[in-house]
């Protein structure tokens, strides 16, 4: 005490200074307990049930009452106007973009018809709109469309779901991707409603509901963004091809093991796998995934709004949003993120043209070989080079946002991919050659869509004069009988 007044009286500016260093050092303490009670209540905010939700509740809007943010949020996965480089929620026609693509899958309904994915908010309407639900199609093809879908399968079992067809189902299929496919509607925790994941898991000796936390922020992803098939003539199950692991040449020794065909090429007679969208499994491989980055914290950032801090349920593009996407981990600009985005996509993009054009080229000349007399023993080891050399093409191809989660995994992918395309072509050179064919084959005009989808001997006019007749009558017949049937529900 008598030292402090010495100071006091000698050095007085010093002794100001402590005293006011205190003062500022409580005023932090005090507004640090503060921010923890106020995160406290944030936390018991975010998940208060003032309306119980019935266990199947397909329908978002009803979700929504107790979780106003969330809903809003999501609802404005309906925006079509953001576009990037090579993604974004705009409708882009990607065969009009790539006609190589109507002779890559010339033989299966892709080749009618073929648009970027959009939000999720559009995943009834796009599915009814593509001219590629035409052709008869199992109820299976729902399966990542609804949160109609864990209410059907609660109620008629999961094997029967998927033997029914896809038009006995319409009716009951109505409302698009929502808080029912990720959500425990008593707690809000995440959860997995699809079995195809659940059982993929238990095949490969693992239990989906020990996943930590983190890993449930990219397995509710993991739920649809995945390559599958539909396994048995019949049944139409549901499958996802893990069994031997999740990298580009495992699951193609799945399927070759299981002899699985998804489409005969028309051309080459190719016995040709379509890859889905092994959004997932490719990502795995990249250093995001690695470091323990979630599919949701890039594409699901916390947004702040009057306090309350959430979970953004505008699942789109993370370039529309890269402040909040990126930067919480990242220091550089936007500009430098966005220029490595497409640093990476556009020297995929080079090595997948690449991969395309080497493919398409080896289709028409098996079509040259068999048009002049090859011999099915003459052709097998080319149609299985074909077959690999494709499937992984398509693996990278369909992997939306893959260039960029794992650059380095879909660029070996491709270099093997057009490593097997050249091989084939080789031994179609060597064929041809003894057959008496004049090599090089001339190539078709694939500049547009159009001349490739006549190439390939599809006849639109009648095929978008039979989806016109569709959407004018079934669809709404559907929706009218659904709201029949949903007034009927309690909420
Ligand atoms: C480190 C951030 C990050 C993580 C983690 C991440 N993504 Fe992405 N994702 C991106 C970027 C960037 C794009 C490219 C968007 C574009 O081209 O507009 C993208 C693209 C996509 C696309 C295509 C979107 C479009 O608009 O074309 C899908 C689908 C996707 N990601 C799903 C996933 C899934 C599923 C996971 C988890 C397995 C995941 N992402 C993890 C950053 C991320
Ligand atoms: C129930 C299945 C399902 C689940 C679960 C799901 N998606 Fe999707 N997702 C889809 C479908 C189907 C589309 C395409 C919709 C369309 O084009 O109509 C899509 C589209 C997208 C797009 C493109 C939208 C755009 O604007 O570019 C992104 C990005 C995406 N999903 C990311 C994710 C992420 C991240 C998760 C997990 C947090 C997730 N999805 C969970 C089925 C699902
Ligand atoms: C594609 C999967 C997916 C869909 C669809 C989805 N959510 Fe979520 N939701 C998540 C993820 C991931 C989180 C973050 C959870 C975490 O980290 O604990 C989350 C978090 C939440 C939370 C916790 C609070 C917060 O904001 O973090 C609530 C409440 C919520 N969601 C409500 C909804 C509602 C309402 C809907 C439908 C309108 C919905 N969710 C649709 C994946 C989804
Ligand atoms: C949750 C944190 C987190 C988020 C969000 C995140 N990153 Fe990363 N990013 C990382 C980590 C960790 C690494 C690995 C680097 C390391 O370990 O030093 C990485 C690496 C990278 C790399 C180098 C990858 C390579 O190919 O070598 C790029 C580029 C990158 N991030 C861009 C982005 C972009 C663009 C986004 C937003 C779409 C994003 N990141 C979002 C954590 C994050």
């Amino acid at each position: 005490m008598k030292k402090m007044q010495q100071l006091i009286s000698e050095k007085p500016l010093v002794a100001w200074g402590l005293f006011l260093g205190t003062v500022i050092i409580v005023f932090f303490v005090g507004l640090f307990g503060a921010s923890i009670v106020e995160r406290r209540s944030e936390a018991i905010q975010r998940f208060q049930i003032v309306k119980p939700i019935a266990e199947w509740e397909p329908r978002n809007e009803v979700w929504g009452e107790n979780f106003n943010r969330q809903f809003e949020s999501y609802i404005k996965t309906l925006d079509t106007n953001f576009a990037s480089k090579y993604g974004g929620s705009a409708m882009v026609d990607m065969l009009q973009r790539e006609p190589n693509l109507v002779v890559l899958w010339a033989g299966y309904a892709f080749s009618r018809d073929y648009n970027q994915g959009r939000g999720h908010y559009y995943a009834i309407d796009d599915i009814r709109n593509t001219l590629r639900t035409d052709v008869p199609q199992p109820a299976t093809c729902w399966t990542c469309k609804s949160t109609d879908v864990p209410r059907l399968m609660n109620e008629m079992g999961v094997s029967d779901f998927y033997k029914k067809s896809w038009n006995e189902l319409g009716e009951e299929v109505v409302n698009a991707i929502g808080c029912q496919d990720c959500h425990d509607p008593k707690t809000m925790n995440l959860r997995i409603t699809r079995p195809g994941l659940i059982e993929a898991f238990n095949r490969q000796g693992k239990d989906i509901t020990k996943a930590s936390h983190q890993d449930m922020r990219s397995l509710v992803c993991a739920q649809c963004h995945v390559e599958y098939y539909f396994k048995g003539k019949t049944e139409k199950y549901l499958t996802f091809p893990w069994d031997g692991g999740i990298s580009v040449e495992q699951m193609e020794k799945y399927y070759d093991d299981v002899e699985h065909v998804d489409f005969v090429h028309t051309l080459s007679k190719t016995p040709v796998l379509k890859a889905q969208h092994p959004d997932w499994e490719l990502a795995q491989f990249g250093i995001h995934a690695q470091r323990g980055v979630a599919c949701a914290d890039c594409h699901m950032p916390y947004k702040s709004e009057g306090g309350v801090k959430f979970t953004d349920h505008h699942i789109q593009s993370p370039l529309n949003n890269i402040s909040r996407s990126c930067q919480v981990c990242h220091k550089e600009s936007e500009q430098t993120l966005l220029n490595n985005v497409y640093e990476r996509q556009d020297k995929i993009k080079e090595l997948l043209l690449l991969a395309e054009h080497s493919i398409v080229k080896a289709h028409v000349e098996a079509k040259a070989a068999w048009d002049n007399g090859a011999k099915e023993a003459d052709m097998k080891s080319i149609l299985t080079k074909i077959r690999h050399a494709q499937w992984r093409w398509d693996y990278v191809a369909a992997s939306h946002g893959g260039s960029f989660h794992a650059p380095l995994e879909s660029a070996r992918i491709l270099a093997t991919s057009i490593g097997r395309a050249e091989e084939a072509r080789v031994e179609l050179s060597k064929l041809l050659t003894k057959l008496g064919v004049q090599t090089p084959i001339a190539m078709p005009d694939l500049s547009t869509k159009e001349k490739a989808q006549s190439y390939i001997g599809l006849d639109m006019p009648k095929l978008k004069e039979q989806k016109k007749t569709f959407l004018s009558t079934v669809p709404a017949e559907w929706d009218k009988k659904a709201t029949e049937r949903q007034s009927k529900m309690n909420n």
